[in-house]
């Protein structure tokens, strides 16, 4: 039964990468953001203007506890779900988690035309964004780093999405 779990911060390709994998293991693509909004009926932003971001996160907490039920998928996380709480516990648990990295310049690029759906970047300057994402990373970085498999995407010479198909069959970190 696979349960591939993908976290790591806001526009790194959780839900891109995710979607390609799912398809090869044929098991259901969850992004988390999205099954929120059609649980809560409300985007991501309402639920952060109506209850804040402990709010938001509680909502998560609570998601990841219903896929215990689930058979084999892939999960795309919200990019701060792992950073709250036991969550990142949880999530190692449920499955095999992968952290996908990319380095504050290049997530800023990603994100800066990608803002709006996002309430904590959302208005803020190009280097605005590059500062937030420097200290974000640097703050969630210890929950990170207890994933399974790390996978560097700057670095990367063999395509990543064979190589979460290749590791997916080891139960341990190599
Ligand atoms: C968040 C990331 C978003 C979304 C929310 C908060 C975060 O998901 O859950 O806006 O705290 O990093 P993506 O990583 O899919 O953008």
């Amino acid at each position: 039964m696979d349960r591939i779990i993908l976290i790591g911060f806001m526009g790194v390709g959780k839900s891109t990468l995710g979607k390609k994998i799912a398809r090869r293991l044929n098991v259901p693509f969850i992004d988390s953001d999205n099954e929120i909004e059609k649980i809560h009926q409300k985007t991501i932003g309402e639920i952060f203007g109506e209850i804040g971001e402990i709010g938001f996160r509680e909502i998560e907490m609570n998601f990841i506890d219903s896929l215990e039920k689930e058979k084999g998928f892939v999960l795309a996380t919200g990019g701060g779900m792992p950073c709250f709480g036991n969550a990142m516990e949880k999530l190692c648990t449920l499955g095999q988690t992968f952290y996908l990295k990319r380095s504050p310049k290049e997530l800023m690029h990603r994100l800066i035309n990608a803002k709006q759906k996002r309430p904590l970047i959302d208005g803020l300057s190009e280097e605005e964004l590059l500062i937030f994402i420097e200290n974000k990373l640097e703050e969630r970085q210890e929950f990170y780093k207890q994933a399974l498999f790390t996978l560097d995407r700057n670095e990367q010479n063999v395509d990543q999405f064979d190589k979460i198909i290749h590791l997916r069959q080891f139960p341990q970190k190599s």
